[in-house]
């Protein structure tokens, strides 16, 4: 039996889509088990981009089956399009290698129009979300009021989904924002989904069976540790559950299908963060432009699924310790180090000062960060482009020195290094 979790260890982007894709080539299914289409999951193969929101990056391989979990909220319209995308790309999407469990939640147009809704009135303390309706999809869940996939098959979709779009009025009357046309909307709505019925499995079982069998599973994380619901920096986190143990709810698996489990946090080298909240290592000057990018190329630092800038900054070891804490992570992945290549200077997080005392892990949950001031050790950089390095010994002796002072500070092993979006472009250690 064999699953492999990978998670995101900051607050998301860290280039999981990448990796996911890098590693499915071993893998029987790829899962995906929480979140929706506010992520944004990138994958390069040779000349073609594909920019997954819903979709398992697995899916590319065509050996693999993709997984869609209970855990997941799904946009239907986000989904089809996305599909479509996938075959004009070359790839096979057929019920027979995609399933998407009975259980998951679907998105509506009125949880997109309530999240944007809820975000305005917030005002000046708004969370900076990606307006993808995932916050009221997931209270909907939570009250026991939510659609799920399998309403899809039942003969009163059609009345269920107008009850919850007229219900939706009622509360965008409320914060006075504008209201859907219920009868337009629920018909393009039924037009939509009556496509994806064919795609529902019962992928709990599935899964643990494949896992029973020695077949392996990668699940697939979304956002990123910091935007746990309960772990992450609240309230400016995401509505799902992003650590670890989530893959096993968020799938139906058992405690017994992670005795084994491979837990692969990724990283990037350097920090970022896209939304409100607290961010210590955040670099403000002009310096900030050097690690975000211009924007010009795919993988500059601009959000793959609002187009917003990332906030940037240097990598925050407390917070990388706390996440191989809470994931029970096994081993790290560290993204971009190319980008940091030409810096003279990199610094690295070590601890955080509060009330005038040094201190390396986090006393309460990663929401207390704000009143933390970072405690920075700094390394020499290096000049050589390392885009064409595959071997350890290849790298430039400073860029070494660097990881291992990050593996020495999580006290977990660095297992791959991303050195460019290309598939190849990756450095197994
Ligand atoms: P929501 O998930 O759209 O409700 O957004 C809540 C917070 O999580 C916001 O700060 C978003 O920017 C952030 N967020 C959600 N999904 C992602 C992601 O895939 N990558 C990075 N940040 C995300």
């Amino acid at each position: 039996m064999s699953l492999n979790i990978v998670i995101g260890a900051q607050w998301g982007d860290e280039g999981k889509g990448r990796i996911v894709d890098y590693l499915a080539a071993g893998a029987d299914f790829v899962a995906r088990y929480n979140g929706g289409d506010n992520a944004g999951h990138t994958v390069n193969v040779g000349n073609k981009i594909f920019k997954l929101h819903l979709v398992p990056s697995g899916i590319v391989h065509p050996h693999t089956t993709a997984v869609m979990g209970n855990g997941m909220v799904i946009n239907p319209r986000t989904l089809i399009e996305e599909m479509t995308a996938l075959r004009s790309a070359g790839v096979s999407i057929a019920p027979q290698r995609l399933h998407i469990s009975p259980a998951a939640h679907l998105i509506t147009p009125a949880h997109r129009a309530l999240d944007n809704a809820n975000e305005a009135a917030r005002g000046k303390g708004k969370i900076g979300t990606t307006g993808r309706g995932i916050g009221p999809a997931y209270m909907d869940k939570a009250s026991r009021r939510g659609l799920r996939m399998a309403d899809l098959l039942a003969p009163d979709f059609r009345d269920k989904l107008r009850d919850h779009l007229l219900e939706a009025n009622r509360t965008l009357g409320l914060l006075t924002a504008p209201e859907l046309e219920v009868d337009a909307e629920a018909e393009s709505y039924l037009n939509q989904t009556s496509r994806l019925a064919l795609y529902i499995r019962d992928v709990a079982m599935e899964l643990s069976l494949a896992l029973k069998q020695g077949q392996s599973v990668l699940a697939e994380g979304a956002q990123g540790t910091l935007l746990d619901l309960d772990h992450g920096t609240y309230p400016f986190v995401t509505s799902s559950t992003t650590v670890a143990s989530s893959a096993l709810t968020g799938l139906g698996l058992g405690l017994d299908a992670a005795r084994d489990a491979r837990v692969m946090g990724v990283t990037k080298a350097f920090q970022t963060r896209v939304g409100s909240g607290p961010f210590p290592t955040e670099i403000k000057s002009k310096a900030a432009e050097r690690l975000r990018g211009t924007g010009k190329n795919p993988w500059d630092e601009f959000g793959t699924t609002t187009g917003r800038p990332r906030r940037v900054g240097w990598l925050d070891g407390v917070l990388l310790r706390y996440a191989v804490r809470v994931n029970g992570l096994t081993d790290l992945i560290i993204t971009k180090l190319d980008i940091l290549s030409g810096m003279s200077k990199i610094k690295l997080c070590t601890g955080y000062t509060v009330n005038n005392a040094l201190i390396h892990d986090l006393p309460g949950g990663a929401d207390g960060i704000s009143a933390c001031a970072p405690d920075y050790e700094e390394l020499p950089g290096w000049t050589e482009d390392v885009t064409h390095v595959r071997k350890w010994k290849d790298l430039p002796k400073k860029a070494q020195k660097y990881l291992e002072r990050i593996s020495a500070l999580a006290e977990t092993p660095i297992k791959l290094v991303s050195l460019g979006p290309e598939r190849e472009q990756i450095l197994e250690l």
